[in-house]
This record gives structure tokens, sequence and C-alpha cells, in this order.
């Protein structure tokens, strides 16, 4: 049988329009997580609601991967602007995602408080002794990021004019269980990690994807972004479906 291609997205909304995309579904729960499996235009597709967050995203991947070997993983929905360019409707697609909660904190004092823009990045990956002290920290004091598949981003880039609601653009998004508020925290990040937006699953799926050697890509819709005052719009959530849609059924004209 042909190795399907697998689209997830977070939260109902992120996930259920596609899932009623799909002809012959046949649905699974395992975990927090939902698999629609059926067909787009004659190709196997499944579509996965894998809850939110960076734990039910890594599980989602890595039962989803071994339930269905899929040849690509997308993962898109929704995200917070860090770029002021950058406008609700607007799409990123990850040519990087990375952890941007993974950090070690410098000593302080009893009563000497707490300050995040002086956190130094921790790499889990980086080696297998500890990432804490040590004479491993230092190779764990850094940022790891993971690339998108170049194959699928020049395609979805070839099709950015089918997005009519904003622009398509390449960037890199930050993935934690956080949703900053602070402009300062926003462009602290933007600064020291390039970070285009902000979300809650990317890098995980990603870190997942690429220890399965299964290719990747990110395909995040703004929603919100504070650093234009960009009021929150949930209906960009179908507008991110419907391009992935597009970029979905490209990919399955080419094979
Ligand atoms: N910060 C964090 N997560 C966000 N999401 C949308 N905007 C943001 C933001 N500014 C996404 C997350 C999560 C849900 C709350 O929406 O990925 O799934």
């Amino acid at each position: 049988p042909q190795s399907p291609i697998m689209i997830q997205g977070p939260m109902p909304i992120e996930a259920e329009y596609f899932a009623a995309l799909l002809d012959n579904v046949e649905q699974y729960s395992a975990g927090n997580a939902v698999f629609y499996s059926g067909y787009l235009n004659g190709y196997p597709v499944v579509v996965v609601k894998t809850g939110k967050g960076l734990e039910n995203t890594a599980a989602a991947t890595a039962i989803g991967i071994s339930l269905y070997h899929p040849r690509i993983i997308i993962n898109q929905g929704t995200s917070g602007g860090h770029d002021p360019a950058l406008a609700v409707g607007d799409i990123v697609l990850g040519s990087r995602s990375v952890n941007a909660s993974n950090f070690k904190t410098p000593h302080r004092e009893a009563g000497a408080g707490s300050k995040p823009l002086d956190w130094i990045p921790m790499d889990l990956m980086a080696s297998q002794g500890s990432a804490g002290e040590g004479d491993s920290a230092a190779e764990a004091q850094k940022l790891r990021y993971y690339e998108g598949d170049k194959e699928l981003i020049s395609l979805a880039m070839s099709l950015q004019q089918k997005h009519s609601s904003g622009k398509v653009v390449k960037g890199t998004i930050g993935s934690g269980n956080f949703w900053n508020n602070e402009l300062d925290r926003i462009a602290w990040l933007h600064q020291h990690l390039g970070t285009s937006v902000e979300e809650m699953e990317s890098a995980s799926a990603a870190q997942i994807a690429h220890a399965y050697g299964v290719p990747f890509l990110a395909i995040r819709i703004l929603s919100n972004n504070i650093t234009n005052h960009g009021k929150y719009d949930p209906t960009t959530a179908k507008a991110c479906q419907q391009f992935v849609k597009v970029v979905v059924e490209a990919y399955i004209r080419r094979l």
C-alpha cells in the first residue's frame, strides 16, 4: 500500500476542517490524539488532532509514525507573531523550528529575583551526559534548530498566490508550552532565537520526525500578533488548512 501523507493540527478548529475533506474516513483514538485516516483525491492521507502542546504533539507524532508510516508530516495551525512585519492571516513556512522553552538559568542568590532575559539555551539532545552541569554543559548550551523539508518548502512557496488572506513567507518557528504577552520577552526571542512566530507544537513534532527520518514541514498561520496590534482571529485556522490542502493536492499530483 502507498504510505500516507500525515497532517497534524492541535485543536478541533485546526484539524476537523481537513479531516472532513477526506473520503472513507476511519477514526482511531490513542491517548490524547485522534487519527482520521482516509483519502484525498484517491491518495491516502491521515489527519491527526494531536491536542495542544509539546507532550501531546510528541506522543501523537511517535504513535502516528509507528502506526501509519507516513511519507511526510505537515504540522499546521495557528501561531502568534514575533515579527512586526507579519500580519494576522500571513503564513510562515518553517524553514526551521526550535524549542524556545529549553533554558538553563544562571545562578542567582536568594532574593536576587528571576531574570528571564539572561537565561541560556539548553540543548537536551546535545549529549548522553548531563545537559546541566559538568563537562558536557558547554556543549549543551546552544540552540537546536530542526530544518523543514526543502522540497516541501519550495512546493509551498510556488503556491503562495493561492493564499488570498495574506502572504506566505519562510521563517523560524519557536515552540514551547507558553503564550507570551510580554513585548520585551517576544523581542528577546525574535532577536536571540530569530523567531518569526511562536506556538506550542512544531519543534516537538520536528524533533520526533527527525529522529525517525520522516520529512517534515510546519505551516503556521498568524492568528495574532501583539507586536503590531494584530488582534486574535480564530478564523485563520481554517484558512491555514485551506492552504495546506492546496499544497497537499499539488504534492499528490507530483507523485
Ligand atoms: N502563543 C502560543 N501559542 C499560540 N497559538 C496561537 N497563537 C499562539 C501564541 N501567541 C497556538 C498554539 C496552541 C494554541 C493555543 O494556539 O500552538 O495550539
